[in-house]
């Protein structure tokens, strides 16, 4: 297909979000926050997944379908016809997400709704696996990284802005668990790809981080 794919992967509140949004608007193309396809799952499941009697998973799985529309900052992700909203924006259903992206029939699922999307669309695709496994052809891959109690912050800045307060240290605890289950499982484990470019950004602002972005993306 003739679209363009940059991924951007990387730990929990990293930024990737913001990174993808702000990159998806300078090129005027869609942004795919996989980390919302993998929650909006998780939250229609609901919690009682990992004790479902065999075929369930795939048969539930088979009623789901995504679809993209609009780009840059107006991207609109929807699970069948409902938009993907901020009920799925907490830590509890992140750490949920994290636990049905272990189980192989989701991360199939999800893996080519990923690529059906970046057949159809240009995509600044963000996640963890984007770079490694979904999108391994792409001209241009990123990595963040942050340390983890910088991260913490970001997110609880981020939810207070949301009007869901939480608490930071019950957050930090939950981010760097929640980054080592997804570092640790055997089926696509967060890491950086082998020509990703690595940009740690504990010291940088969101304007530079997204200046080095730019600067690798436009060359
Ligand atoms: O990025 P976000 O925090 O929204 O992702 C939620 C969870 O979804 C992650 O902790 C991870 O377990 C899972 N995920 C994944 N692969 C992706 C994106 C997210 O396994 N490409």
């Amino acid at each position: 297909s003739d679209t363009m794919i940059v991924t951007i992967d990387g730990p929990a509140g990293v930024g990737k979000s913001t990174m993808a949004r702000l990159l998806a608007a300078e090129l005027g193309i869609a942004y795919l926050d996989t980390g919302a396809m993998f929650r909006a799952v998780a939250w229609r499941l609901g919690d009682g997944v990992q004790h479902w009697e065999p075929g369930r998973l795939e048969e539930e799985l088979g009623w789901i379908e995504f679809s993209l529309e609009g780009s840059g900052a107006e991207t609109r992700l929807r699970l069948n016809r409902n938009l993907v909203g901020d009920e799925i924006r907490t830590e509890e259903v992140g750490m949920w997400a994290s636990n049905v992206a272990t189980m192989l029939p989701v991360r199939g699922f999800l893996k080519s709704a990923q690529q059906n999307l970046g057949q159809r669309f240009s995509l600044v695709a963000e996640g963890r696996d984007m770079g490694t496994v979904v999108f391994p052809d792409a001209p241009h891959k990123f990595f963040l990284d942050a340390d983890v109690k910088v991260r913490a912050k970001r997110r609880y800045d981020q939810l207070n802005g949301m009007g869901k307060p939480a608490d930071l240290k019950a957050l930090e605890a939950s981010i760097a668990k929640r980054d080592e289950q997804d570092r640790n499982r055997a089926v696509a484990p967060l890491k950086p790809a082998d020509d990703a470019v690595l940009v740690d950004s504990s010291a940088m602002t969101k304007e530079q981080v997204f200046a080095r972005i730019l600067e690798v993306v436009k060359g």
